[in-house]
Parts: C-alpha cells; sequence; structure tokens
C-alpha cells in the first residue's frame, strides 16, 4: 500500500490537472445544444480509463446519453467491485453568479470551482486516480473492478434501467460503489447509508383559449395563475405537513435509535440558517432539521411559470399557468404510489373554471443499506486510514434512484462513500470540490480496494451466475 500512497502523492498536481481537463467539457445533459459535448465527454473518461491502464473501456450508445463502461477483472476469486458515478452535470446557469467561469476549473481557498466538480465528474475521477496508482505500481487491484459512468443522472437515468437489465452478466458484481453524495461537514468524514426518492411531476392549467386584455376579460374569468397558486397553496398545512391523502401512509417511522443518532451530530438550527441567508426555518411541525431532510417525505414547487414576466407592464389576463412539483420520499413510499395520489388530490382540489392536466416526469425510490453490511464495514475502516479521523454515519435528503435498481435487478448493495461537502454549491453557481477531500478521496478509494476482500465473502463474482 505505500507504494500506492506515495504514487497518489508525487502525482498531486498532475491529477489536478487532468481533473481540471474533464471539467472543461460542458457536459450537460438537459440540453440540446450540448449533445456534441456529451458525446466527447464520454470519449473523454473512455480513452482516460484506457490511459491509466484499463484493459477495457467502451462507449455503449442509448436512446438517449451515451454510457462509459470500463473493467479490470484480473483478480479471479476475490470481490468485484462496480463504480457507478456520472459525467454529466448541471446546466451552469445563471453564469453571472459565478465568480469565476463554471467550465474552467480555478483554485480559490483550496477549493476547486467548476460545474460538475464534486457532482459528480471530481468525485468519479477519484476513482480512476486510485485505480491508476495500481495499475501502475504493479499493475494489479486488490479487487476485480467494473465502471459504470452514465450520462443521464441528472436528467432522470432513462435509458440506465434497462441497460443494467439488459447487461446482467457483464455488470455482474458483489458490491455498488457511488461516490455522488456529501460528507457531513468540511474535515468530518462519513458514511451515508440513506437517500430519499422522488417522484417528480407537472400541472399545466389552461384557463380561456388565448391570452385576454385583463381589463375587458378581469373579473369574468378564473386566471389560471391565480387558480395555480391557490392549489399550490393548499399542498402544505399550518404545520408543514404535505396534506395529500395518504402521503404518510407508508412512510417507516424513525426509530427511537435513529432519532437518538441523528441527535448526538453537531447541529446548529441558528448557524444553518445564517448560512442559507434564510430568516427562519421552515419545516414539518415535530421534527429536527436533519429528520426533515434525511427522513420525512417532502414537496417543492420547483418552479412555476405563466403570464408576462418580460420588462415593465403589460395588462394580460393569461391563457395558460404552470408548476414543476417534486415530493422527496423516504421508505416504504413509492414513487409511482406518490404520483398517484398526487394525481388524484390536484383533479380534485383544481377548480371547475380551468382544464388541468397532471404529468409524472420521472421518480425514483428511496435506499437504505444496512449500517452492518460488509462493504460499509469496509467504507469505514478506509475513511478512517483515508482521512485519519473516524466517519460518522448519515442520512442524505437528496436521490439516486439506480441504488435500488442495482438491488432489485442485480441483487447488490450499494456503498455510499461521498466525498463532497454540504455547502458545495452543487446544482448552483459556485460548485466546488475541496482538494483536501479530492486527495483524501484518492487515498480513501485505495484503502477502501485494499480492505474490502478482508470483509467481503472471498469468492467473488466476475459473471452472473458464477460464484
Ligand atoms: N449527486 C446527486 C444526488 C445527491 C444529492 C445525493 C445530495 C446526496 C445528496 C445527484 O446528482 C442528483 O442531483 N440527483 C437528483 C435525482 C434525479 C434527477 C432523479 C436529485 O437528487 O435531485
Ligand atoms: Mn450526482
Ligand atoms: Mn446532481
Amino acid at each position: 500500500m505505500q507504494a500506492i500512497l506515495n504514487y497518489i502523492e508525487g502525482n498531486r498536481d498532475r491529477y489536478l490537472n487532468e481533473l481540471t481537463e474533464l471539467l472543461t467539457i460542458p457536459s450537460v445533459s438537459t440540453s440540446k445544444e450540448n449533445v456534441p459535448d456529451i458525446q466527447r465527454c464520454a470519449e473523454w473518461v473512455a480513452a482516460h480509463m484506457r490511459g491509466i491502464g484499463l484493459p477495457r473501456a467502451e462507449i455503449f450508445p442509448t436512446a438517449g446519453h451515451p454510457i462509459v463502461y470500463g473493467e479490470w477483472t484480473g483478480a479471479p476469486g476475490k470481490p468485484t467491485l462496480l463504480i457507478y458515478g456520472h459525467y454529466d452535470v448541471q446546466p451552469a446557469e445563471p453564469l453571472e453568479l459565478w465568480t469565476t467561469p463554471p467550465f474552467h476549473a480555478t483554485i480559490r481557498n483550496g477549493n476547486l470551482y467548476a460545474r460538475g466538480a464534486a457532482d459528480d465528474k471530481g468525485q468519479v475521477f477519484i476513482h480512476l486516480k486510485s485505480i491508476e496508482a495500481f495499475m501502475r505500481n504493479g499493475g494489479t487491484l486488490p479487487v476485480n473492478i467494473k465502471l459504470l459512468i452514465e450520462g443521464e443522472e441528472e436528467i432522470g437515468s432513462e435509458n440506465l434501467a434497462g441497460f443494467v437489465r439488459e447487461h446482467k452478466e457483464l455488470l455482474a458484481a458483489d458490491l455498488v460503489l457511488i461516490s455522488d453524495s456529501s460528507m457531513y461537514a468540511r474535515g468530518v468524514p462519513s458514511i451515508c447509508y440513506g437517500l430519499r426518492g422522488l417522484s417528480y411531476m407537472q400541472i399545466d392549467l389552461m384557463g380561456p383559449n388565448k391570452d385576454l386584455h385583463s381589463g375587458s376579460f378581469g373579473g369574468t374569468v378564473h386566471n389560471p395563475i391565480q387558480a395555480l397558486t391557490e392549489i399550490i397553496a393548499q399542498l402544505h398545512d399550518k404545520n408543514g405537513k404535505v396534506t395529500i391523502p395518504g402521503f404518510y401512509k407508508d412512510v417507516r417511522p424513525l426509530s427511537k435509535n435513529e432519532r437518538n443518532a441523528f441527535k448526538k451530530l453537531p447541529w446548529s438550527d441558528k448557524k444553518y440558517a445564517k448560512e442559507l441567508g434564510v430568516r427562519q426555518l421552515y419545516g414539518e411541525k415535530g421534527f429536527t432539521s436533519l429528520e426533515r431532510v434525511w427522513a420525512r417525505p417532502t414537496l417543492e414547487c420547483n418552479g412555476i411559470w405563466g403570464g408576462f414576466t418580460g420588462e415593465g407592464a403589460k395588462t394580460v389576463l393569461p391563457s395558460r399557468a404552470s408548476a414543476k412539483i417534486s415530493m422527496r420520499l423516504v421508505p416504504d413510499q413509492t414513487s409511482a404510489r406518490a404520483a398517484k395520489l398526487f394525481e388524484r388530490h390536484i383533479k380534485k382540489i383544481a377548480p371547475k373554471t380551468v382544464t388541468v392536466t397532471v404529468r409524472n416526469l420521472h421518480g425514483g425510490e428511496p435506499a437504505i443499506t444496512p449500517i452492518d453490511s460488509p462493504g460499509v464495514v469496509a467504507a469505514v475502516a478506509a475513511l478512517e486510514k483515508g482521512f485519519g479521523k473516524k466517519p460518522l454515519y448519515q442520512r442524505e435528503g437528496g436521490s439516486i434512484p439506480i441504488v435500488v435498481e442495482f438491488k432489485e435487478l442485480l441483487g447488490l448493495d450499494t456503498v455510499l462513500l461521498g466525498f463532497g461537502l454540504p455547502d458545495e454549491n452543487s446544482h448552483a453557481p459556485d460548485e466546488f470540490l475541496n482538494l483536501d477531500n479530492f486527495y483524501n478521496g484518492i487515498k480513501t478509494s485505495a484503502h477502501f480496494f485494499d480492505e474490502l476482500p478482508r470483509f467481503l465473502p472471498a469468492e467473488g463474482r466476475l459473471r452472473a451466475g458464477k460464484i
């Protein structure tokens, strides 16, 4: 291991320069304009896999953006680790709020600022660099490695489950490793054992068949923006609870043990509110902030539009209004059921004055990994070595829908080894990856490969059905 760690130490600058290059590619998955960049990014990642010595690295086209797959399977009898991540990124807009350009990575205060620095290119790169360290120092790894790096995570991974279903044999493994989440705080490594699910909906309201003069018609026709906001305003009660009937029915109550464990974590509501710039926090009565974000379902309006929003004034009674609304879900809720309850409720409370359409845009299921599973135990040991500190256990409010599908389709548990930070500005201007986390992450990844065979049954699984 010492040679591996020395190599990582000796190549710090080159590693950083290479990540900087990856971060120049604007692989924004949601915009058509960036399709060539997505392709270029997939090719960059595949070429990099070959460059670090992986004997197999290829691009699988899908109906959407390509999937990059790489492997090194030279350790028969040892466990096989499937590393999942994504090379696509969120849009960088609003550009004017970035201190330095989003696709020109810049270091400030020990952080590397760029779109995708933390979510998720930087975290994928951490594993590529630890693999390189093994490949360049003896050419073997303590475990078999399969890498599955997709380009549609930020837009709902539409083609990923299908790919996994069709390539069960290729992806057969003993454990999934994902680095696409955050540590609890700066200098506080953590193991994430829970993610929320998601149900993402759109409501479209149609009022009059065309925009109307608000003077000539205002007073006789229900304004669709008004109707929409009346609907949205009804979705929470005065205690911050979601009012959709049945919404909480499948929610697994938090155990006393887990509530106590959350309470032991260092936390200040005051500091949190101040950092976010809100005058006061808001949320479901009867639960702490950590419980609200990690273990309670919520409903958010992500965006709302309609009518005139240009400069100056235009008197108009608009024909249409729309909103995007998402629900974060916890075990044992399902996205399909949440979507159904949502649609039924909206249709029920919608006034007769407008036509309402409800669409289900995408969904994903909540996930929990048992903290005594072998992968988690190995990850705890690796984090302790990589960061020089015992990690703590946490859940996250975000979603990685494929986690549950890995379990269902491949029978695999997932370890979430996050190297981001809670204030990393993912999906926002000035996203960054902390450089200490980058380098300690690479070491942790190397230690994880090294520790894993000690904790996972040694038989290994390279191909489905062959144990
Ligand atoms: N890396 C995040 C998931 C995440 C966020 C994990 C915060 C832990 C904490 C991922 O890239 C993401 O943004 N996922 C989407 C899910 C989606 C589009 C289905 C999310 O959570 O909104
Ligand atoms: Mn991500
Ligand atoms: Mn994301």
